[in-house]
């Protein structure tokens, strides 16, 4: 697949890598500086490249969302037409400060980003997993017990899509419904990082779902 990176941040630049690694093109954009942009994709290698947002989107088969969510009407405006993209969003609706979320059980922040970009298809994923994880569990992707990843949307292709992305880089996705179920994953997103970063485990921190035996 494209991939175009809109945040080349924790997030966007370790998804990125890895994505470009399992062998899909990438394109990292939306950082502060250019010469970032273009180190990350030379670190990332062969197939990957930087570029402007409008750049990252135009061919692309999907796209990471993955900024603060004070910065998310910025790269929109700068990334331009959305339309049938699939848009995978990490970006959790958080204040300045990090300390909580803005928006929540009535609606969530993947929902107010589907009303800005109606046009696109937007998946809630990557976002309930501290960024520190993604190279371990991408080195341990052979292994039979994978990590679980939930993701959440309205539009079965892109799902299909987002799934897949979530397989390549070592999760084991797990489908946790329509878009409006980001109303939980939001605030579970915070519980993880809560565990992550203020627990005892620090931050290496991701979690695998399971059924009870029949
Ligand atoms: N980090 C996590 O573990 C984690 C986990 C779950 C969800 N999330 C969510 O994922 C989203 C991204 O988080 P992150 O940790 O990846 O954030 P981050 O490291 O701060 O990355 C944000 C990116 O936006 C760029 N940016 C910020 N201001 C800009 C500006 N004025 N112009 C151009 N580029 C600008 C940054 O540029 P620079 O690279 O130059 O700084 C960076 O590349 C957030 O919504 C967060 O809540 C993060």
């Amino acid at each position: 697949m494209r991939i175009g990176i809109l945040g080349s941040g924790l997030m966007g630049g370790k998804l990125g890598t890895l994505w470009a690694r399992a062998g899909h093109d990438v394109m990292f954009s939306y950082a502060r500086s250019a010469d970032k942009l273009r180190a990350l994709a030379a670190e990332a290698g062969n197939n990957a490249r930087a570029g402007t947002p409008a750049e990252a989107a135009k061919d692309a088969d999907a796209l990471l969302l993955a900024v603060h969510w004070l910065r998310v009407d910025d790269v929109l405006k700068q990334t331009g037409n959305l339309s049938g993209k699939v848009l995978l969003t990490c970006s959790l609706p958080m204040d300045e400060a990090n300390t909580r979320l803005v928006i929540g059980t009535t609606t969530s922040g993947a929902e107010e980003l589907a009303n800005k970009v109606q046009t696109a298809k937007v998946v809630s994923a990557f976002n309930t997993v501290p960024s520190e994880v993604f190279f371990g569990v991408y080195e341990a992707r052979r292994k039979a017990k994978r990590p679980s990843l939930v993701y959440c949307g309205d539009d079965a292709n892109s799902k299909k899509v987002a799934a897949e992305l979530i397989r390549d880089v070592g999760f084991e996705p797990v489908d946790a419904g329509p878009l409006n179920i980001a109303r939980y994953t939001e605030p579970l997103a915070l519980l993880m990082g809560q565990l992550a970063y203020r627990g005892t485990e620090g931050p290496e921190l991701a979690y695998r779902l399971e059924r009870y035996p029949e």
